[in-house]
């Protein structure tokens, strides 16, 4: 007692080590699909990081995450969340489209994010290809009902941001002009009194540093400076950040001569890759970190389904100095992160805990499964009577590629997914289907796009054996990508397992494979029906889904898929 008293005395007067030990951090923070992270720090009541990312299609849209640590995040809800917030995310035509690169600011007890509804249909012009939208919440932001419906305004361009001057007490809107239509950063003043009216002129601050597309603006005021960030090089291997810096607000903007970019993994071999897009924030200690998008993909970037994911990095940043970024890795020491938290809790976003869903009666689904755009409500339905502990699904006219791989119409597709977060995973569900009408499916799918998506299905179609037009249950794998895919296999339903539940299983065979099996439920054998490359689903802006589906391929059957034992396993997370 009295040695231990007097050892505590001592260690509290001497500087402790372990206040200034590094601490190791382990990359993504966010793994699969949270490209253009935007996060902040609040102090009050709790110390809290929160941070957005980017949604495109997927529904519930825009993440939020909030974490005390930086390394425990947990997803508190989404800023959109309702159809009527934003009606016009049924109509985005093409995978490209949907939500980019939301900036989350906090200012007088408001949340604010701003962010761009992309609308790539074509024929396409560019003032009708962006749509610039404002959304904010002055209550529990982990309430989705505290967020509001979207305020537009008027940009030829997107990636805008609120910044308020505290020389001036003006608030600017910062954002990426339309690059192909020419490539700046541009600003204009805006009041937010009723949700954000423009009052002036868009005018250039910054060219960047002769990158392609400069975006992604965030302005910060330090040490008497205004710091202009922004992406450059666009958002694959060359993808970087840049800097700039004024004494107004209003610019002009002078590159950090000899010091951009400021953090790029581009012509290096690192397992990460396209690091940019970036966001800065300061801790309670007045550590200061970044946020940025990766992609674990290199070097080679041609195998990367979980696309592009949030990582985090220390950055130095000297009074009177441009901020010093830490390269981004897989496992890097930084200075101490704000509470030592040894473990990762098993509700953390990056966790390794399985998941298992059982669909009880009472529950509704977890807010971190996702549509394709608004789903038809009516088409869902967890543990409805006769069927406690299952999810049904009804079947959705279209497929997963819905029409053209682009457009899906009104009509919405009924898909539910969550993303892959692992390098090696299974992902496998229960399901009884009983279809009774020609092209009838439900089945598992691993879905990057409605052009890149690779199903197991059970499907009613004329006897492929034999040959006979009998209408009979058949498994059936089927793929769509930019790349070749695996030759479609449909093979029909043993008979003694007709009407019987089935295992779908989606498995990562290792880091560039995935093969689609099935076995009897509880039968433990799983047959492997197909095997493909996974990089059929390394493409474009977002990352692959895992999930459910049921539809009839357009032939009018109505026949619902009942999916029960949703199971989660990771078994490898590979950093490089
Ligand atoms: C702050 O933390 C306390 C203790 O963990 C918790 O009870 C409270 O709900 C938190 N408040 C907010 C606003 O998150
Ligand atoms: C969607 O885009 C495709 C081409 O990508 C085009 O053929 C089709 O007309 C578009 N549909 C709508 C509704 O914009
Ligand atoms: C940006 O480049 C344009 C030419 O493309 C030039 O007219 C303009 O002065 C430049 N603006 C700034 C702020 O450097
Ligand atoms: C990577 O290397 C290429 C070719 O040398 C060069 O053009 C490019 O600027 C480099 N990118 C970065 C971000 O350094
Ligand atoms: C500790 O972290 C800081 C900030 O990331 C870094 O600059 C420094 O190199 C690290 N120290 C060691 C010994 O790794
Ligand atoms: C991954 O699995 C595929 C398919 O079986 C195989 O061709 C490939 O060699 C495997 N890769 C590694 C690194 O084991
Ligand atoms: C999707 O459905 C259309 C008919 O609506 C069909 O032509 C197409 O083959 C189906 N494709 C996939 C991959 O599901
Ligand atoms: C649920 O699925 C898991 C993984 O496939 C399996 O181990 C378990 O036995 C299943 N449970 C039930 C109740 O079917």
């Amino acid at each position: 007692m009295f040695w231990t008293l007097i050892t505590l005395l001592t260690l509290s007067l001497l500087p402790s080590p372990s206040l200034t030990k590094n601490s190791t951090l382990h990359n993504p923070i966010f793994p699969g699909f949270h490209p253009d992270p935007s996060c902040i720090f609040l102090p009050h009541p709790n110390q809290t990081f929160y941070c957005v990312s980017s949604s495109f299609n997927a529904f519930p849209g825009i993440p939020i995450h909030s974490s005390q640590d930086l390394q425990n995040w947990h997803l508190i809800g989404h800023v959109l969340n309702r159809k009527e917030q934003l009606p016009r995310l049924a109509e985005t035509n093409r995978s490209t489209s949907g939500i980019w690169a939301p900036t989350l600011r906090y200012k007088d007890g408001v949340f604010w994010v701003t962010t761009t509804l992309v609308n790539d249909h074509l024929p396409q012009t560019e003032e009708d290809r962006w749509d610039n939208i404002i959304f904010s919440s002055s209550g529990d932001i982990s309430d989705d009902a505290s967020w509001s419906e979207a305020k537009h305004f008027e940009l030829v361009g997107y990636d805008p941001e609120l910044f308020w001057d505290e020389n001036t007490g003006k608030t600017y809107v910062n954002a990426a002009h339309a690059w192909q239509v020419g490539a700046y950063i541009v600003q204009n003043e805006i009041d937010l009194s009723n949700g954000g009216e423009l009052i002036g002129e868009w005018r250039v601050i910054w060219n960047g540093t002769g990158g392609l597309a400069p975006e992604g603006p965030h302005i910060y005021f330090v040490d008497g400076l205004y710091y202009l960030l922004a992406a450059e090089g666009g958002t694959g291997v060359n993808h970087m950040v840049t800097m700039a810096r004024s004494k107004s607000v209003q610019g002009p903007f002078e590159g950090y001569e000899g010091g951009n970019p400021v953090l790029t993994n581009a012509n290096t071999s690192s397992y990460f890759q396209t690091v940019g897009h970036a966001d800065l924030f300061e801790d309670a200690k007045g550590n200061w970190w970044a946020v940025a998008l990766a992609t674990r993909s290199g070097p080679e970037y041609l195998h990367y389904p979980m696309g592009r994911e949030t990582v985090l990095t220390a950055v130095r940043w000297e009074k009177g100095g441009f901020p010093i970024f830490t390269p981004v890795s897989g496992e890097m020491s930084v200075w101490p992160l704000p509470v030592s938290a040894d473990t990762i809790s098993p509700e953390s976003i990056n966790s390794d805990a399985e998941e298992l869903l059982t669909f009880g009666p009472g529950t509704n689904l977890p807010k971190h499964l996702v549509h394709w755009r608004y789903p038809n409500p009516d088409h869902f339905a967890v543990s409805p009577e006769g069927h406690e502990n299952t999810l049904r699904l009804f079947p959705s006219n279209i497929n997963l590629t819905g029409l053209n791989g682009n457009y899906a119409g009104p009509e919405g597709q009924s898909f539910v997914g969550r993303r892959q977060q692992h390098t090696l995973f299974t992902f496998s569900v229960d399901l009884d289907f009983t279809p009774t009408d020609l092209e009838e499916e439900a089945g598992v799918t691993a879905f990057l796009t409605q052009n890149h998506h690779l199903d197991l299905g059970i499907v009613l179609l004329p006897d492929q054996k034999t040959g006979e037009n009998k209408l009979t249950p058949h498994l059936r794998f089927r793929g769509e990508s930019y790349l070749p895919v695996t030759k479609e296999v449909a093979v029909p339903v043993e008979e003694e397992w007709r009407g019987k539940t089935l295992t779908l299983e989606i498995r990562a065979r290792n880091e560039t494979h995935f093969e689609f099996g099935f076995g009897l439920k509880g039968g433990g054998d799983i047959k492997i029906v197909a095997v493909s490359g996974n990089e059929v689903l390394s493409w474009g802006f977002t990352g692959a889904l895992l999930g459910v589906y049921c539809t009839n391929n357009g032939n009018g059957g109505t026949t619902p898929g009942y999916f029960s034992n949703w199971s989660y396993v990771p078994r490898g997370q590979f950093r490089g």
